[in-house]
């Protein structure tokens, strides 16, 4: 992430303090918050990927307001929530005990080796640029515990970047925005290159997961686990 995803970040959750839940993570579709059976099914989704347990910890990085922590809270024992915007970070813990919520930047916070059997970055990974994803993958296989799972959601696909890019206007401002340094969505990645990052950072394995097709966004983004 450059310091433009910071500030864009920062500057949008004041500005959206009063707003819908989903308009403050930007879950919209046509810039209306998605429907609600429509987010159910995300949420469905990725607990799927996460294979719960009640004895399992979870750090969800890059976690917004908590719409999705706050649901998938009362499948672990503890939730640990980190986001860089504390107007976020603070509407969390108000929801259930098991979360303590801070805000930080993912970049640079830390934590023990082996703290946690699963960790979540849902829609984070695209405000990291290729270096700084390296780092956060080494420091992912630090901070996950033996058998446990790190669930990487919503990543833009760089093979289908046309499928979101999908008339002549949107493909101007696609340019223009790039031009101007503020590329819009953010990082595109390819699966290949973050399955190739994965087995690099010492992992067991990475499994590439489509979206199932009741997602808003299964046409051009992906679920990657990853497994040690
Ligand atoms: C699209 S929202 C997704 C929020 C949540 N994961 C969800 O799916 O509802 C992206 C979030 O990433 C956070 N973010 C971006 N870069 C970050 C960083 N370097 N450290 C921590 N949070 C970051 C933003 O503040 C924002 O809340």
């Amino acid at each position: 992430m450059t310091d433009y995803w910071k500030c864009f970040w920062l500057d949008h959750a004041k500005k959206s303090r009063e707003a819908d839940l989903q308009i403050q993570v930007l879950r919209t579709l046509n810039k209306q918050p998605i429907q609600p059976d429509v987010f159910a099914s995300i949420v469905e989704s990725v607990i799927t990927l996460l294979a719960p347990n009640p004895d399992h910890t979870l750090l969800d990085l890059c976690c917004g307001n908590g719409i999705i922590t706050r649901e998938l809270a009362p499948k672990f024992s503890a939730v640990t929530a980190v986001d860089l915007s504390e107007e976020f970070t603070s509407q969390l813990s108000v929801y259930i005990n098991n979360i303590t919520a801070f805000s930080a930047d993912a970049r640079t916070v830390d934590f023990p080796a082996q703290s946690f059997d699963r960790i979540l970055c849902y829609s984070g990974v695209q405000y990291f640029s290729e270096s700084e994803t390296i780092n956060l993958f080494m420091k992912l296989r630090h901070w996950i515990r033996k058998g446990g799972l790190v669930v990487l959601g919503d990543i833009p696909d760089t093979g289908r970047r046309w499928n979101f890019f999908n008339s002549p206007e949107r493909e101007g401002a696609y340019f223009a925005a790039l031009q101007r340094q503020e590329p819009i969505v953010g990082n595109w990645y390819e699966p290949g290159w973050l399955e190739k990052l994965s087995l690099h950072a010492g992992f067991k394995s990475a499994k590439l997961h489509l979206q199932p097709r009741a997602l808003p966004f299964q046409h051009y983004r992906f679920d990657l686990v990853l497994s040690t």
